[in-house]
């Protein structure tokens, strides 16, 4: 039995008294010992005040983003030991607004993938494809090879210690929700892949689903047989919203 696990990803938004203020209402709903893993990925800069609030909770932290780098004249960036040094556990790895944004590639994606791993955080990795390549029919195709650079970089037993995030492009922020078929066809597309390579392994990955998931849908996404949580955008700024979708996958 695969554990759910739910994240939330605050993106850029909220300021020091709001991180903390919904930290706060969370700590108080999802308790000690929460029947899923909950993580929480707020800015970089409210990290360290948030990790304060978390501890002893039954929440972890997560971070949005890090460097490929160790540490040096990197103006700007963020590395994988200073995450670990404030208290992340996690981070999300190749966001697709960080490839479509910032131009990371899936070299970059592996890089980080493994400087992530040396300083012993959890990669979230996010693969997805875009309403275009949904639509000509290359879906799967890019999925793969998404999936297929960090098995190729990182190792099967790598990948398979971290969490999977599927986020169609076209989901994110858009209200436009897969359905739960849509979503459970390339879950289930994502482990046989895996599962050609090391079939134990890909059994206990966990894929997360993402992209306008919320406090309604939660709980026929996660009914899927390889929808084993979400990472939540939006939905994830409000407490009461956040904690329902936590529960949806208790
Ligand atoms: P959304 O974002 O839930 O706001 O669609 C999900 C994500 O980008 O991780």
């Amino acid at each position: 039995m695969r554990r759910k696990f739910v994240a939330g990803n605050w993106k850029m938004n909220g300021s020091l008294e709001s991180a903390n203020a919904l930290v706060k209402a969370l700590v108080a709903s999802v308790g000690s010992s929460p029947a899923a893993d909950v993580v929480i990925c707020p800015p970089f800069i409210h990290l360290h005040s948030v990790a304060g609030l978390v501890k002893d909770s039954g929440i972890s932290l997560g971070a949005q983003n890090l460097s490929d780098q160790e540490a040096g004249a990197y103006t700007g960036e963020v590395s994988g030991a200073m995450l670990k040094d404030v208290g992340c556990e996690y981070v999300i790895i190749g966001h697709s607004e960080r490839r479509s944004l910032y131009g990371e590639d899936d070299a970059l994606v592996c890089k980080k993938f493994l400087h992530a791993r040396v300083h012993g955080l959890t990669p979230i990795l996010c693969v997805g494809e875009s309403l275009e390549e949904r639509e000509s029919g290359a879906m799967e195709a890019v999925i793969a090879s998404q999936i297929d650079a960090v098995l190729a970089a990182a190792g099967v037993e790598a990948l398979c210690d971290s969490v999977i995030a599927y986020e169609p492009v076209w989901a994110i922020g858009t209200g436009m929700t897969a359905t739960p078929e849509q979503a459970q066809e390339v879950h289930a597309f994502i482990r046989s892949r895996i599962a050609a390579v090391d079939a134990a392994a890909a059994a206990k990955v966990r894929i997360l689903y993402g992209g306008s998931a919320n406090a309604d849908n939660a709980a026929t996404l996660f009914a899927q047989p390889d929808i084993d949580g979400g990472l939540i955008g939006g939905a994830a700024l409000k407490a009461e919203d956040f904690v329902t979708i936590c529960e949806a996958a208790a």
